[in-house]
């Protein structure tokens, strides 16, 4: 089973990630990066999404063109993943949204789902689990735990920054599953948060604190 990891380094994720990463950077700027860093990694995450052959008329003759072939199924982790949605629904406008509730308990840190909610035909699609922040890999593994019992077959994970204890724990639970990540950390602290990271992904996006 191969065990794919993508850190996706490029100078325009490099620099939006030094903002998100600032506490300086407000939650209008926090946003709209995060969402810029989503639409950024979907370019590698489907660039094996099927396609098929049309001929297309331009204005001048016939051309031989590829569009795509695949549906595609975006899966927040309700609340952070939402901050990578419009970035990428933008590129992939025809991708059906799903909607998977999950919070930590603060002392165990196991995740639990309060809502779920998918389109139908998860088995024929690619499914992208969004959770910008891989940190025990818990939430995501749950996450992809359910969308399997729903059908899935194809599943890859798109987050921003990961640490090496969430990374080997999906490899572990979910090796099938390629992750995407923007930038791999340093360590996971003891009150459950991503060294250097950016703080709470889901408090920053919301202003929450
Ligand atoms: N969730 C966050 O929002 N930030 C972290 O550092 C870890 C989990």
């Amino acid at each position: 089973m191969n065990k794919k990891l993508v850190i996706m380094s490029h100078p325009l994720i490099n620099h939006k990630m030094a903002k998100i990463r600032d506490k300086a950077t407000n939650a209008k700027e926090f946003r709209e990066s995060v969402s810029e860093i989503g639409a950024l990694l979907t370019y590698e995450v489907t660039r094996d999404l099927d396609t098929k052959e049309v001929e297309i008329e331009t204005p001048i003759g016939k051309a031989d063109c590829h569009i795509l072939d695949m549906p595609v199924v975006l899966v927040p982790v309700l609340r952070a993943g939402l901050g990578m949605v419009d970035g990428i629904h933008n590129i992939v406008p025809t991708a059906k949204i799903g909607h998977l509730g999950m919070y930590r308990d603060e002392e165990t840190l196991e995740p639990h789902v309060y809502y779920a909610k998918f389109p139908e035909n998860l088995k024929k699609s690619l499914v992208i689990v969004l959770d910008p922040m891989l940190a025990t890999g818990g939430t995501v593994s749950k996450a992809i735990d359910i969308l399997k019992e729903r059908g899935a077959k194809k599943i890859k994970y798109v987050g921003i920054v990961g640490c090496p204890e969430g990374v080997k724990r999906l490899q572990t639970d979910h090796p099938d599953v390629p992750i995407y990540l923007a930038a791999l950390d340093s360590h996971l602290t003891d009150q459950g948060y991503i060294y250097p990271g950016l703080g709470d992904c889901g408090d920053r996006l919301f202003g929450t604190k």
